[in-house]
């Protein structure tokens, strides 16, 4: 059961945000190459969209002017990056070279009230391209992976950089989303063949629990409640599900709305559960008890909640990956809450985490993807690119001692990220 156990070499990088990881080809859509070009992408978005620089061009003294008045209003600069950013500007946007774009209100922002250092941590999974979708940060201090084109769930020591891989037991069972149940054991879906798995990692031992129903198709993300009860999505069969690992119980609903593709899924302090609809603009809730499905509609129409989070007071924090938003839902009273993302319309917001007063995601769509913090008491955003370039990160999660693990799919890297 037990697959190799590799050991690879950790890269700790300091994430300085603008400092582009190297071996990497940063790219920023519309936005000439060269030295200033990522500090504008990690700095110069998190308040605005960095358009406005297109909108006048300007002498040297009136962009260094400009830069340090942004400077002052918040834009978080090294002394090294200030003289970089005034001549990338000056070469691209001299006077007269300019954009009839518009030019976009900014509300006035308070400053953010802490910023914080993350420093990433990578490693290579065992199996070359095994593509790891899920990640769990697990209550021992490991990492988990779920290695989906390798049928494999992965194991990584952050503490020895030992990285152990555990085989499935249906071939190409797909593994999608994971969880932990209170002995330790590690749950899995296997969204392409239908079942969900559970993983004795101490073992080794998997064991299957096959959808009942044929349209139950593609099982996908499982999260434990209270109780010890295993909910989880199924997005293609419209469905959500909940089983008891002790009677083996399984019951299915469907989803209210058709075609809907449940997707993320989250279980609040109360032991309800809430799951986006990422087919519509929709977020629901399930009563545990009577299994009525509650449904709350976005207020734009074309928004595609794809992951969620679930804060201390039972917000609910929602990535629009179609719009490029970030979204807080109050369940209690309704109010839905957006803002645009640092990358756009087209940053494709995925994985998210909720941590002391802090929503984490990552930007999915850009070389490379970025992690944002998103500090609530203040609503200002800070950056970082992902040092390995992400690979589209699916899910984040918080571990015990309050950094984020991710798996980073695309590069067939886990990460874990210190924060301070
Ligand atoms: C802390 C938030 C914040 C950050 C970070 C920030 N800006 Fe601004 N920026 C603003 C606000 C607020 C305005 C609107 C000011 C106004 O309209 O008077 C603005 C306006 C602008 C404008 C239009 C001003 C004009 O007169 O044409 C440009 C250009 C600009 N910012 C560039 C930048 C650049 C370059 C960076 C990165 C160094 C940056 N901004 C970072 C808040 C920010």
């Amino acid at each position: 059961m037990l697959k190799g156990s590799v050991v690879p070499v950790a890269i700790a990088v300091l994430a300085l945000g603008a400092a582009p990881a190297r071996g990497q080809n940063v790219q920023f859509a519309g936005y000439p190459e060269g030295p200033g070009m990522d500090i504008l992408r990690t700095k110069c978005r998190v308040c605005h969209v960095p358009d406005r620089v297109k909108q006048k061009g300007r002498e040297k003294d009136d962009w260094d002017a400009l830069v340090h008045n942004m400077m002052n209003r918040g834009a978080d600069l090294t002394d090294a990056e200030v003289p970089l950013l005034i001549d990338y500007l000056t070469k691209n946007w001299p006077p007269g070279n300019a954009d009839e774009a518009p030019a976009v209100a900014v509300a006035a922002l308070k400053p953010m009230a802490a910023h914080i250092t993350a420093d990433f941590r990578e490693w290579d999974v065992a199996t070359p391209s095994a593509r790891p979708s899920g990640s769990l940060a697990a209550s021992d201090g490991s990492i988990w992976y779920a290695g989906r084109t390798a049928n494999v769930l992965g194991r990584v020591d952050p503490k020895t950089s030992d990285v152990k891989e555990f085989q499935l037991k249906t071939p190409d069972s797909g593994p999608q989303g994971l969880a932990e149940d209170k002995d330790g054991n590690i749950w899995y879906t296997g969204s392409a063949k239908a079942l969900v798995g559970r993983l004795n990692p101490r073992t080794g031992v998997v064991t299957e629990y096959p959808m009942p129903d044929a349209a139950a198709r593609d099982p996908y993300t499982p999260a434990f409640d209270q109780k010890g009860n295993l909910w989880f999505t199924l997005r293609d069969a419209n469905m959500v599900g909940r089983l008891n690992p002790v009677t083996g119980d399984l019951t299915l609903r469907n989803s209210p709305t058709p075609k809907s593709l449940p997707d993320g899924l989250v279980v609040n302090s109360k032991g309800v559960p809430y799951f986006v609809e990422s087919g519509a603009n929709k977020i629901a809730s399930i009563d545990p008890d009577k299994w009525v499905i509650r449904e709350w509609t976005l207020p734009n129409a074309e928004a595609r909640p794809r992951r969620l989070a679930v804060d201390g007071n039972d917000v609910i924090w929602y990535s629009d990956h179609a719009r490029g938003y970030l979204g807080r839902l109050d369940p209690k009273t309704g109010d839905v809450k957006e803002w645009a993302s640092p990358g756009g319309a087209t940053s494709n917001p995925y994985g998210i985490a909720a941590m002391n007063g802090d929503v984490w995601y990552v930007e999915s769509a850009g070389t490379p993807n970025t992690l944002v913090r998103f500090e609530t008491s203040t609503e200002r955003f800070q950056v970082w690119n992902i040092p390995s370039g992400g690979g589209v990160v699916q899910n984040v999660s918080v571990t015990r001692d309050g950094n984020l693990a991710m798996a980073e799919s695309g590069v067939n890297k886990v990460a874990l990220v210190e924060i301070r």
